[in-house]
């Protein structure tokens, strides 16, 4: 399989991207048996920390904390460099960076998967909005090339207050989704003590992970698809190049271009809803 990196980040603190990171990793290693790398971007090494805890995986986990410099794009480049030399041949890289703009956006867009945790307090549902319109408006052309999958997590949130979990703003971005909501667990350090969420011997919080897990699986499994398939259009591609190039010879007709097998990722973009200016206004301040 061509392996997929997975990136979650969100600029706000404490929303539970380490958390999540490493029970991702946890679940697609222990419940799809997929081989996992995982780099922990963050000083504070919470979920290379966490993954360490336990001892019934096969996870590689690596520390890499990012030291930001006055020229982002040092920080960038040693950011691509850890991605390059740490991913090694799994079959999934995860990252788990707290987003800051030291660093430039066009990072986001070498993963196959990003994914944001966010509350859902309104603040929040705004901010998660501004931040990926933002890079949306300044990356359009190549994140719909690449068909970028972008997943917003409700996360802690309380079973209690399931409002704004609709990130209305984000609705005409066609890859991106909204995932399951990840609920906050009382006393949560008596569970990640123990070991990965999916396997919880609490039956609530192991379905909830697993819930979540699933859906970043379904994910994977499409962009493999994908790329896949535009694989194949490519070889048909070239195939019929060779044609043309021996009917030249042969004083044949050549194969009209129209003709030929598109690739996938063009007709892909063909379906992308055009968006208008008022899409890129989050929808908290466009006028009713
Ligand atoms: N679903 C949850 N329910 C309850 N507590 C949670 C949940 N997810 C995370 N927490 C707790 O919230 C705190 C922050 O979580 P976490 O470290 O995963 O967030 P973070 O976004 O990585 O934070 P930081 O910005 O500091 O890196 C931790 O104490 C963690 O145990
Ligand atoms: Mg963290």
């Amino acid at each position: 399989m061509p392996q997929i990196k997975i990136l979650v980040t969100n600029q706000k603190g404490g929303v539970g991207k380490s958390t999540l990171s490493a029970n991702l990793a946890g679940y697609l290693s222990l419940e799809k048996k997929l081989s996992v790398s995982f780099i922990d971007f963050d000083k504070q090494s919470t979920s290379y920390n966490l993954i360490k805890k336990y001892s019934d995986h096969q996870i590689a986990p690596h520390k890499a904390g990012l030291i930001y410099q006055q020229n982002s794009n040092l920080t960038l480049l040693e950011a691509r460099s850890i991605m390059r030399t740490r991913s090694g041949q799994s079959d999934v890289v995860i990252a788990d960076l707290t987003w800051t703009f030291g660093l430039p956006d066009t990072f986001l867009l070498d993963f196959d998967i990003v994914i944001v945790p966010s509350s859902n307090s309104v603040v929040e549902v705004a901010s998660t909005e501004i931040f990926l319109l933002e890079y949306y408006q300044k990356n359009s052309i190549k994140f719909n090339l690449k068909r970028q999958y972008v997943i917003v997590t409700p996360s802690r949130i309380d079973a209690d207050n399931l409002s704004n979990l609709e990130f209305e703003g984000l609705r005409f971005i066609e890859t991106c989704s909204v995932g399951p909501v990840v609920y906050r667990i009382p006393h949560i350090n008596e569970f990640i003590t123990k070991g990965f969420l999916c396997h919880s011997d609490n039956p609530v919080v192991s379905e909830n992970f697993l819930e979540f897990g699933d859906f970043v699986y379904q994910k994977i499994e499409q962009k493999i698809t994908e790329s896949q398939e535009s694989k194949r259009v490519e070889i048909v591609n070239k195939s019929v190049d060779r044609q043309n190039y021996e009917n030249y010879f042969k004083g044949l007709p050549q194969v009209d271009a129209a003709s030929r097998v598109r690739p996938v990722i063009a007709s892909s973009i063909e379906k992308a809803p055009k968006s208008t200016l008022l899409d890129l206004i989050p929808a908290f301040l466009r006028k009713k």
